[in-house]
């Protein structure tokens, strides 16, 4: 898919120039820094509005971080990218400009196009896929959505920020050919073919260059080679040097108010240590973007057609559906037979785990879960419910059964405000404040009121954050004391856990009392003011064979056991990789145990990356669903019941991590070599010679097809497929270029176009691919240039990297 390269406008040009004009050195350097967490300071002075900037992937956020204000939470990257529809990725991006009108949001900080290039990268799921050429077309179409809602994008993280460990300092060893066939392809084909408004330059270094000072990566290769005229912001926190950012190319220091740019960055010009046209390049590129997002006084906005408005929950549930990968069905044990009993099992079917953890979470204003989905799809009657297994080893939000607010004191406890706090979530950045209440007067906050218990037993209160914390439940005083850091990220008060902090029998229905009062401590370590902790909570904890045993008397009893394993948010999240691909918990031994009970079990996997699944051989049924979104629950019932099928093919090859080819994310002496060259994924599965337990590529959808006959013209591929199956269906055809002679150097194949055709039962369709002339080349290390390679090569065309029906061969 190629989209216009819709260059900047003259009428653009010329209000930034006169903006520009009208600045003095202070102004532009103040600029270029945040003034808060999200956004740039306004300047009346040049008709210049405040540019709010915001995450993320999946859904919107807005400049408040809590559940105080909703976002419509869509599937998780590497859902959207199993749809393999660069169309609907650029629906979902329609989607989110309109999420970002509705909050004042001028820029989204995504998507994320790193590459998967272990199964181990915490950040996995925020991903695409581990190919880069899939990666650019859903990237692209994500991008050219957004934009065409006017509102910009920060395509990221460039480059090579494919793993958490020591993510702020890992020196990445990347050589330059598989920099640009591998990790620079995706941003260098949506620059090509989206023309993003934006990139963020990663925390981690390249080659020994920190990215947000990469002068030859992003001013060379990025806006010398590509042309990109858009933003470079940093990640946050990551601009660490006033010089060398913004000789590096760096254009915004992200987030502020105490930043390397602003009064730094003036003090270097008048030093003498930066020319004043190196700040003006960036101050150019800042207000190009608020001139794109109609900002800027005097310049037409980019869009002033605004797209229709979109059904943001139909849409999501959609995307769902679209993106689940049916792996297995034996026997056709899905869809579901009509008029059947079902036992649905598993923790996460019931407390639906619909997104990631870190910097990528919003908060929905509503959740269906599978069990909602289920209950509201199947007759009444027909459906049980048991938890099987919880893995869930760790506190969460104080929510269901809980009623409170926040109540603000000053130094001497006079109360001086009261915020809502719909969970037990507090996160207030800037002056994100209840009203009355100001950063100096503001001492203490009490989350107080109410806790209803849905069962009796021994109920667990807990405590995230930093600082003094006293913790009170029914009257007793349980922790009174100081909590410290654990570990050396900043963005730990963030994305750390809740530590237990009160263990109290309680009984069901009964309401106590719950208090968790905190003196504030704005984090020293962050270059803002941020008030954020949260009580936490986890209900009675029941034996877990006793558990399992439940699900499996459940399972007996019904025609169909569906069982939800998930990740937890200690699994996949922001700030760590993952040690394994286990299912946390007792998971796989209610999985074995309930296939044991039942033949027709149906596994569902509630996971934003590769897990692995001991027990996929003895279940009738296995669906990926991804984190599904909001609406995942109700697409789940879509695909279990019929009445669509489930349309994703893997992004990603699934297998077992001792086959894995490529685990490697854990930097030594401050390095990572990525040794593995240009092979990852499924070339590097092939290269080794092993056989992945789902390949690249593989889906099955609820018919058959038939791949009748390949021709090839120049490089246009022209293909015919029948829906040799009973019902109307999805297919993605996928064409894979093989070089013909074999080069030990060269991937055996690699994915070179694809396209997906939907079809009435009986019916042919024929499709045509272009394929690109990058899939033909490779980067010339001694020539430091693109080198087009003559010669033979087989077309392969099929259903996955392993399913390939039809071949046909070219000379070029
Ligand atoms: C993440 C970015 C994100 C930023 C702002 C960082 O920690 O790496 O992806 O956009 O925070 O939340």
């Amino acid at each position: 898919m190629t989209g216009t390269r819709t260059s900047t406008s003259p009428d653009i040009e010329e209000a930034v120039e006169a903006a520009l004009g009208k600045l003095d050195l202070d102004a532009k350097t103040r600029l270029l820094a945040g003034q808060d967490m999200w956004s740039l300071p306004a300047l009346p002075e040049i008709g210049l509005e405040s540019l709010v900037m915001s995450d993320g992937p999946i859904g919107v956020r807005g400049v408040r971080w809590t559940a105080g204000d909703p976002s419509v939470a869509l599937p998780s990257p590497t859902a959207l990218a199993a749809t393999w529809d660069p169309a609907l990725a650029r629906r979902a991006g329609t989607l989110l400009a309109q999420e970002a009108r509705r909050k004042g949001v001028h820029v989204l900080l995504a998507p994320t196009v790193n590459l998967h290039r272990s199964p181990l990268g915490g950040r996995h799921f925020e991903a695409y896929s581990e190919d880069p050429f899939l990666t650019g077309e859903i990237g692209t179409g994500y991008v050219q959505g957004v934009q065409s809602g006017g509102v910009g994008t920060t395509v990221k993280h460039f480059v090579a920020n494919d793993a958490e460990t020591d993510r702020f300092t890992v020196n990445n060893l990347v050589g330059e050919r598989v920099l640009r066939e591998l990790y620079l392809a995706p941003f260098e084909a949506i620059v090509e073919n989206a023309h993003p408004w934006g990139i963020m330059t990663a925390y981690n270094t390249v080659n020994g260059t920190t990215m947000t000072e990469h002068h030859y990566l992003v001013n060379e290769i990025l806006r010398g080679e590509w042309g990109f005229d858009g933003v470079n912001v940093s990640d946050w926190t990551a601009a660490r040097d006033t010089v060398g950012g913004i000789e590096g190319g760096l254009d915004l220091a992200m987030p502020g108010p105490d930043t390397v740019y602003g009064e730094a960055l003036a003090q270097a010009v008048r030093d003498g240590g930066v020319e004043e046209s190196t700040v003006d390049k960036a101050v150019r590129n800042v207000l190009r973007l608020a001139a794109r997002v109609g900002i800027l006084e005097g310049a037409t906005a980019a869009v002033t057609d605004l797209p229709e408005t979109v059904d943001g929950e139909e849409l999501v549930r959609e995307i769902a559906r679209r993106a689940f990968v049916l792996a297995r069905n034996e026997d056709r044990a899905l869809p579901l037979p009509p008029e059947s009993t079902v036992a649905l099992i598993g923790a996460a079917a019931r407390d639906a785990r619909v997104l990631g953890g870190g910097s990528a979470v919003v908060f929905p204003a509503r959740v269906v879960s599978p069990l909602d989905g289920l209950t509201a799809a199947l007759p009444d009657g027909s459906l049980s419910y048991a938890v099987g297994a919880d893995p869930t080893t760790e506190l969460a939000v104080a929510d269901k059964g809980f009623e409170l607010r926040a109540v603000c004191r000053d130094a001497d406890g006079t109360v001086i405000g009261t915020g809502s706090a719909p969970n037990g979530h507090i996160q207030w950045m800037g002056s994100d404040l209840p009203e009355g209440v100001t950063h100096d007067r503001l001492h203490s906050i009490e989350l107080t009121g109410t806790f209803t218990p849905r069962e009796a037993g021994r109920h667990t209160f807990g405590i995230k954050g930093l600082g003094a914390f006293v913790l009170r439940v029914d009257g007793t005083t349980y922790y009174d004391e100081v909590q410290h850091p654990a570990k050396d990220d900043p963005f730990i008060t963030f994305f750390g856990a809740p530590e237990p902090r009160a263990q109290v029998d309680l009984v069901a229905d009964r309401p106590v009392a719950v208090s968790l009062t905190h003196v504030v401590r704005l984090p020293e370590d962050l270059p803002l003011r941020v008030i954020t902790f949260t009580l936490a909570h986890q209900g009675p904890q029941r034996d877990p064979d006793e558990l399992i045993a439940e699900a499996v008397a459940a399972a007996r009893a019904a025609d169909t056991a569906v069982v939800v394993v998930a990740t937890t948010e200690r699994v996949e999240s922001e700030g760590f990789d993952r040690k394994d691909l286990r299912l946390p918990g007792r998971q796989d031994d209610l999985v074995h145990a309930v296939a044991a009970a039942n033949p027709r079990t149906v596994v569902v996997v509630n996971s934003g990356s590769p897990v692995e699944m001991p027990w996929r051989d003895e279940v009738a049924a296995v669906l990926l669903s991804w984190f599904p979104g909001q609406e995942g629950g109700a697409a789940l019932a879509d695909v279990l019941t019929g009445a669509y099928e489930p349309g994703g093919r893997l992004p990603t090859t699934w297998g077992a991590l001792a086959d894995a080819p490529v685990t490697k994310v854990v930097p030594v002496d401050g390095e990572l070599p990525y040794s593995e060259g240009v092979f990852i994924g499924y070339t590097a599965w092939e290269k080794a010679g092993r056989t992945p337990v789902y390949p690249f590529g593989h889906g099955l959808g609820y018919t058959d097809w038939t791949y009748e006959s390949v021709e090839v013209h120049g490089t246009t591929v022209k293909v015919r497929v029948r829906n040799s199956g009973e019902r109307a269906g999805r297919e993605v055809v996928q064409i894979y270029l093989a070089p013909t002679e074999s080069d030990p150097g060269r991937p055996a194949r690699r994915l070179a176009g694809f396209t997906g055709v939907t079809t009435a039962p009986g019916e042919t369709a024929e499709v045509t691919v272009q394929l690109p002339r990058r899939a033909f080349e490779i980067w010339d290390e001694t020539r430091g240039a693109w080198s087009f390679v003559k010669g033979s090569y087989e077309i392969q065309v099929g259903r996955s990297i392993t399913d390939r029906r039809l071949t046909a061969t070219i000379n070029v």
